[in-house]
């Protein structure tokens, strides 16, 4: 199968051989009136004006881009999108201040979410979590990365996985898995903290690593949940089985997560609202990407974002991501995150997009695959109803997305998801 999007208002193509830092997160690559010519599931052909018509055969799908913008597929590098339950009673407690870490502590937040995950059967989990992805693809998403961490028990952990690794097959959006078995200290263990870490440590990890259940190891660093010092015990152990490490570092205080992923050369260090200079600079150092999540600073009442512009004068790689999470982050939506991060963070609309595409797919480990419009990558497209990347960003609260193309095939026509895959 052939298909060209021809005369595209702007052609997104994030195009370029390593990750963006400094200024060249400010160049996006975008080609007016472009065009893009896919063969199969990958990307063939990218240029300007006429020349698509050489590429044109008899059975060639035309798409005409016409006051369109067309970006590569958006990659969401941090989800919990997997879970039971919901969490809008908390709203009430949020708007008392009570803080998330005291609803935590008194058995709330990831702690509630828990009880219903591992109350859902996996069937029922999937189903939940279908629908979520179904609302992802429509807002344009077409790979994401999904944590575990709602089981917190050697078999609800791996119930999780396991769902990704069912969804990842039955569904068009890709999936990259980690293992969080590293959100909280499960009720149960209260009492004996390192009883959990143990359980982690000698069965969960080696289980996920052998299993290749998880390309990665995640650790909620955080004051109140693990110190420093458990986190390095925890991610060095899932390093050991072959999974890359990424940290929820400085989410709330600055208590040395991003020192502690630069000290581990971890692919990525995930927050960051708290983190220090130095723990920048030192991220920076060690090439560690930053993943930003601006729509849980919003969420959460911080009055703060991650100090993105410091991050990029330093050259910290970065990425941007939703979090979607039923606590601190309720949202499918990478078009919400591009809000929060130009009208919070004071992104440009080109440093956002790089860092939802070929830097988010840095982020997860699949840019030779993902992350640009470019020859021999995968077809994964996103076609706007916006006449400018500009206006994408500057037109909000709505969902700009026609078309979504994944693989090469059409899976989201005029909002609908059309099945085709
Ligand atoms: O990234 N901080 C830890 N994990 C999630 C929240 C999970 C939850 O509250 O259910 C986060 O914010
Ligand atoms: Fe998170």
């Amino acid at each position: 199968m052939n298909t060209v999007i021809k005369n595209i208002g702007c052609l997104v193509t994030c195009r370029g051989n390593a990750i963006k830092t400094g200024e060249s997160l400010n160049d996006a690559g975008i080609i007016d009136n472009g065009f893009v010519v896919i063969e199969e599931d990958k990307i063939l052909a990218v240029g300007k004006g006429e020349d698509y018509k050489k590429y044109l055969k008899e059975d060639t799908t035309i798409i005409n881009g016409e006051n369109m913008t067309v970006t590569p597929g958006l990659i969401d590098s941090h989800t919990h999108v997997v879970y039971g339950g919901s969490r809008e009673k908390e709203l009430a407690l949020k708007l008392n201040n009570v803080s998330y870490i005291e609803i935590l502590n008194n058995g709330g937040g990831i702690l509630s979410t828990v009880r219903n995950t591992r109350k859902a059967d996996s069937d029922i989990l999937s189903e939940e979590t279908k629908k979520r992805l179904d609302l992802m693809l429509l807002h344009g998403t077409t790979t994401i990365e999904s944590k575990s961490g709602y089981g917190l028990n050697f078999e609800d952990e791996i119930k999780m996985l396991n769902v990704n690794k069912k969804l990842n097959d039955e569904h068009p959006i890709d999936i990259v898995s980690t293992y969080l078995g590293a959100h909280a200290i499960p009720e149960e263990y209260k009492e004996n903290r390192d009883g959990y870490i143990d359980l982690m440590i000698n069965e969960v990890i080696p289980y996920v690593g052998k299993n290749k259940l998880a390309n990665f190891i995640d650790c909620f660093c955080e004051e109140g949940v693990f110190s420093v010092e458990e986190s390095r015990r925890i991610l060095k152990a899932g390093a050991e089985k072959g999974l890359k490490v990424k940290i929820h570092a400085d989410e709330i205080k600055p208590i040395g997560g991003a020192e502690l992923a630069a000290e581990l050369n971890a692919t990525s260090a995930e927050h960051l609202v708290g983190a220090s200079l130095e723990g920048i600079k030192e991220l920076a150092n060690k090439g560690v990407v930053a993943v930003l999540l601006p729509s849980t600073s919003f969420y959460l009442m911080l009055n703060k974002f991650a100090d993105a512009r410091t991050m990029i004068k330093e050259n910290v790689p970065i990425a941007l991501a939703t979090d979607c999470n039923p606590g601190t982050s309720p949202t499918e939506s990478l078009q919400n995150v591009m809000t929060f991060a130009c009208f919070g963070m004071r992104l440009t609309p080109e440093e956002i997009i790089n860092s939802m595409t070929i830097n988010a797919a840095y982020a997860i480990g699949k840019n030779d695959e993902i992350g640009s419009i470019e020859p021999g990558k995968k077809a994964d497209l996103v076609i706007f109803n916006s006449k400018s990347l500009n206006y994408l960003i500057y037109h909000f609260g709505i969902n700009s997305v026609k078309s979504v193309i994944k693989n090469g095939k059409l899976v989201v026509d005029d909002n609908k998801i059309v099945e085709r895959w």
